[in-house]
């Protein structure tokens, strides 16, 4: 499977470096070429005899030899590898790979990487669930990188929690995963639309919500990387995703977002509303701050805004995949395939509202997905960028089955 393979492994300084070795030896005898690259404090953890023995390559720790002189280029490191992968990163470095600080060769490689670049955390819990780290993360999965998030249990410190480096196994399947999918969707145009919407009231104010765009992003990140052209529409928001493949409209309202999405809906193979969309917008538009009155009440009157899905849906051609999200509080299966029906859906995603770290603002989600086939197919929490791979082997797999027998 990983036959011929270029996988570049950044090691840093984590306890949980002692395991690398583990990965380095399935990855070589799955026939993956292997290079590593380490931190100097990684090197107080595992050795990097150890590395390039097991390799069967020279380990990189230094920009330059200091006895002769010669010099490890991060530029042919970094356009060398197919897939670069940081594990464990630790807090330390994962800084500043957010901020872009090239203090040693790793950092360097990193920022001259051109391949996709996976990042698997290890840290004791607390330092995990800092808002540095947390937004650190979010910082680098919206440059594209993926994470392999840590997994729960004994820690190093003896304390029990989210932490643990991802065990080498499952790694090693996730990279094989990558190699698999990569150019799976090649050609395929795909629709995304993301974020919120925002409906002015007056020049400084808004009628709007709590979506990231997380989710939607992770999703153009996804399709890209496997082969699709992708047009991402979204509403206003912090982090955008940066890959060729994708191109990117920004708008602002939902009726926006509908001129988009329907202009693009007729080029597209695939489209996914992921978009958190205001469902009303203000009656009239206050060209002028409204001034506060000295009455108790202000009552805003509110107009429904076009439903963008609906639309789609009901333009939608044969062959076309159409995926809509839902977000419900009860009886939420049954209301989940109701829409499926009405918006002439392939498949519905159905966002938890019940689980801690699901939903709005978090780096993971925990959908279930309810297709026309009739099935139900719920998911564990995970990082956006591993629901999004789920949702796109679905996209795939009904892709090609609509499209079996239809001519090109
Ligand atoms: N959606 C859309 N255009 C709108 C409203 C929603 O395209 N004006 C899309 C969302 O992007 C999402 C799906 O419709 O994919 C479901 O949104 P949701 O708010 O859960 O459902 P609604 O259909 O708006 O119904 P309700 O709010 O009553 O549950």
């Amino acid at each position: 499977m990983l036959k011929g393979k270029k996988i570049l492994i950044a090691i840093t300084g984590s306890i949980a470096a002692y395991k690398i070795p583990l990965l380095v030896r399935l990855l070589i005898k799955d026939g993956a070429e292997v290079k590593v690259v380490m931190t100097p404090s990684a090197c107080d953890f595992v050795t990097p005899l150890t590395l390039s023995t097991l390799s069967q390559s020279p380990v990189y720790i230094k920009p330059f030899n200091e006895t002769d002189g010669s010099w490890t280029s991060h530029i042919e490191l970094g356009s060398w590898a197919d897939v670069m992968l940081f594990a464990p990163l630790s807090a330390n470095t994962m800084a500043k790979m957010a901020t872009g600080i090239t203090d040693n060769l790793l950092t360097a490689v990193y920022l001259a990487a051109r391949c996709p670049v996976y990042f698997a955390p290890a840290m004791d819990v607390d330092m995990y669930y800092h808002p540095t780290t947390q937004s650190n993360i979010t910082k680098l999965q919206s440059f594209g990188n993926l994470l392999i998030a840590p997994a729960e249990g004994e820690l190093a410190s003896g304390l029990t929690g989210f932490g643990r480096l991802e065990e080498p196994a499952n790694i090693f399947k996730i990279l094989e995963c990558h190699f698999e999918k990569a150019g799976s969707l090649n050609g395929v145009k795909v629709m995304i639309t993301s974020g919120p919407t925002i409906e002015p009231i007056d020049p400084v104010r808004y009628i709007s919500n709590h979506s990231s765009g997380q989710m939607g992003n992770s999703l153009a990140m996804e399709a890209a990387m496997r082969g699709a052209d992708v047009t991402l529409i979204t509403g206003p928001v912090h982090e955008l995703p940066n890959h060729p493949a994708i191109n990117i409209i920004k708008v602002g309202t939902a009726a926006e977002m509908f001129n988009a999405a329907i202009g693009n809906f007729r080029k597209c193979n695939v489209a996914i509303m992921a978009a958190a969309v205001a469902d009303y917008k203000p009656v009239v538009y206050a060209d002028k701050k409204i001034k506060k009155s000295s009455s108790v009440k202000f009552n805003l009157e509110l107009v429904p805004t076009a439903d963008i899905l609906a639309g789609c849906g009901k333009m939608k051609k044969k062959g076309q995949v159409l995926v809509g999200f839902a977000l419900e509080t009860d009886h939420e299966i049954e209301n989940a395939g109701k829409k499926l029906n009405t918006k002439n859906l392939d498949f519905i995603v159905l966002n938890s509202m019940r689980d801690k770290g699901a939903g709005f603002g978090y780096a993971t989600n925990k959908v279930t997905i309810v297709n026309r086939e009739g099935d139900t197919l719920e998911y564990g929490l995970k990082p956006k960028s591993e629901v999004a791979a789920d949702i796109l082997d679905q996209v795939q797999r009904i892709y090609i089955k609509s499209n079996l027998h239809r001519p090109k």
